[in-house]
């Protein structure tokens, strides 16, 4: 690999620099042209991304694939996918996609890795199949039939996203005996509100921590086991309704948990991409193992599309470009999530992890600082909902905020008139990623507004704050169905967007050495407290 150079002194850095500066064509314009949607959508996976609604030109594009070209980015990820430990900061490789079952040779530093992988998943798939079935029982001999997953940030986000984005699984499911609840927050009503309606001889806590020393989790799990024993669990028995995921099982077998109960995984998986490994195991109880594995199988699939798929036509790529042509040209300081489904109503708060907490940085690999913008402030929610609450200022605020609008094909709702609802659905998302598009200039308001009747001096009142600029830039990511394949490939989609736009911005996505100094000082508080009482 080359040596590391700043990305603004690329040279397609620099005419992208040029290309911003000239007067672009307004969105209003550049969709004139009939051919731009069949042209400016690619696919793959399952997953189509219509990018006509953002403010490219072909010159433009031509320049992003250049930049990505320089930035050598598919050789960054080819280096990913050998295990060459490319998280520097913590000399750790980065393999999640090793679970899913992407080809990965076994690196020098890690012999058997896709055995190791195997053997875990079948042990978490049989594990989940066996709760659901109701085989595990607490310690009066009932079969268990909450499990309460305790755990933040990675060992929370994903899995729990996901179990709400394929409900329609567990309701469907006859099979499946058991509730899953999530409980992330070291706040005790948290604890409390989940833990009011349920028995204590039928619950049974997964701790999820990579580390097993996450404060919030450790406090979590702590008042737990004292919820069992006041709940009658005699202290010898609290092992049956303890289940431990960690890459620390040492620590975990210190606090009790029983090695059968214990599944694990390895530093190369980082907690924001860790929902393939046993932290998918709450996910796999509530939907059953074959649809988690199914999910992998999305996601491997979108691996294949990432590292076999012409930079044109290859989605990660192309989602990553678009952000830093936004980001790093236009100036935008946000980006919106708007999944137009509500199954999905937790996948912004999901990405929002993965996306920040990987590129939320200012120093450069090799140790410069950054002089560029790095990730944007991620945001989002049902596109529905945001409509009627926070889209007024997309449309007329200050702030330039590009969208991903996610829409579903089909919707599974059994209710006789879902279709009605779903015609509604799409037609809204549409009409936004247009209204955002093409805004209304203050002439066709005018005409409007008269043509309604209103009088000329309200008109003219009127028609500055009932005009829109427009050229709010967004994508359209299509998906046929949601269904555990898809989702994975839509959850893969991402992660090899944040993994592009750190290969061109040069700075390290897996480590989070951020989160560090606040964790520290309140440790430290915790200690002289503890000193002091
Ligand atoms: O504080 C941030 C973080 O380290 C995340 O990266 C991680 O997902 C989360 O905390 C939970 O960590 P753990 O799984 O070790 O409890």
């Amino acid at each position: 690999m080359n040596p590391f150079v700043p990305p603004q002194n690329r040279a397609a850095w620099k005419t992208l620099q040029t290309l911003s500066e000239n007067a672009n064509p307004h969105l209003r314009e550049l969709l004139k042209d009939p051919h731009r949607t069949e042209q400016l959508q690619a696919s793959g996976a399952g997953i189509t991304i219509d990018y006509a609604h953002q403010r490219v030109t072909s010159e433009v594009l031509q320049q992003l694939f250049a930049l990505a070209d320089e930035s050598q980015v598919m050789a960054q990820a080819k280096s990913m996918f050998r295990g060459e430990r490319i998280n520097r900061t913590e000399h750790r490789a980065v393999l999640h996609v090793a679970l899913r079952g992407s080809h990965v040779p076994n690196p020098p530093w890690g012999q058997g890795i896709s055995q190791q992988v195997a053997s875990e998943l079948a042990r978490v798939c049989l594990f989940a199949e066996k709760v659901r079935e109701g085989q595990l029982q607490g310690y009066s001999g009932e079969a268990i039939t909450d499990v309460v997953n305790l755990g933040i940030g990675g060992s929370d986000l994903g899995p729990r996203m996901a179990t709400e984005a394929l409900s329609h699984l567990t309701r469907d499911s006859f099979k499946n005996k058991v509730r899953v609840h999530y409980v992330s927050n070291v706040d005790a009503w948290s604890l409390y509100t989940t833990l009011a309606t349920l028995n204590p001889a039928r619950t049974a806590f997964v701790v999820q921590s990579k580390t097993f020393t996450t404060q919030e989790t450790m406090t979590l799990a702590a008042s737990a086991k004292r919820w069992l024993l006041d709940g009658a669990c005699p202290e010898a028995q609290l092992h049956q309704h303890l289940i431990a995921v960690t890459a620390h099982p040492e620590i975990s077998a210190a606090q009790g948990f029983a090695p059968e109960q214990t599944f694990g995984f390895w530093d190369w998986v980082g907690g924001r991409y860790s929902l393939w490994s046993a932290i998918g195991l709450p996910l796999a109880i509530s939907i059953g193992a074959f649809a988690f594995q199914d999910m992998l199988l999305g996601a491997r699939a979108m691996d294949e599309h990432f590292m076999s798929t012409p930079q044109e036509k290859n989605l990660p790529l192309l989602l990553a470009l678009l952000g830093i042509w936004n980001r790093n040209f236009l100036g935008a300081t946000t980006h919106n999530v708007a999944p137009y489904a509500s199954p999905l109503g937790k996948f912004a708060a999901f990405l929002q992890q993965m996306d920040m907490e990987s590129n939320g940085k200012r120093i450069h690999i090799d140790g410069s600082p950054v002089e560029i913008a790095t990730a944007p402030v991620l945001w989002g929610g049902l596109g529905i909902d945001g409509q009627h609450a926070y889209f007024q200022l997309i449309h007329q605020g200050r702030h330039l905020v590009p969208m991903d609008f996610i829409g579903l094909r089909t919707e599974r709702s059994p209710l006789p008139f879902a279709a009605e609802h779903h015609r509604i659905v799409l037609l809204n998302m549409q009409a936004q990623a247009q209204a955002l598009a093409l805004g209304r200039t203050p002439e066709e308001t005018v005409r409007e507004l008269r043509a309604s009747g209103m009088d000329e001096a309200e008109v003219q009142h009127l028609a500055p704050h009932r005009s829109y600029p427009g050229n709010v830039p967004s994508s359209t990511i299509w998906i046929d169905a949601l269904t555990p394949r898809s989702l994975g490939a839509l959850i893969a989609l991402y992660e090899h967007k944040v993994f592009c736009q750190a290969a061109i911005w040069g700075v390290h996505a897996y480590d989070q050495w951020g989160v560090e100094l606040g964790k520290k000082m309140a440790k430290d508080m915790e200690d002289a407290h503890r000193a002091a009482n």
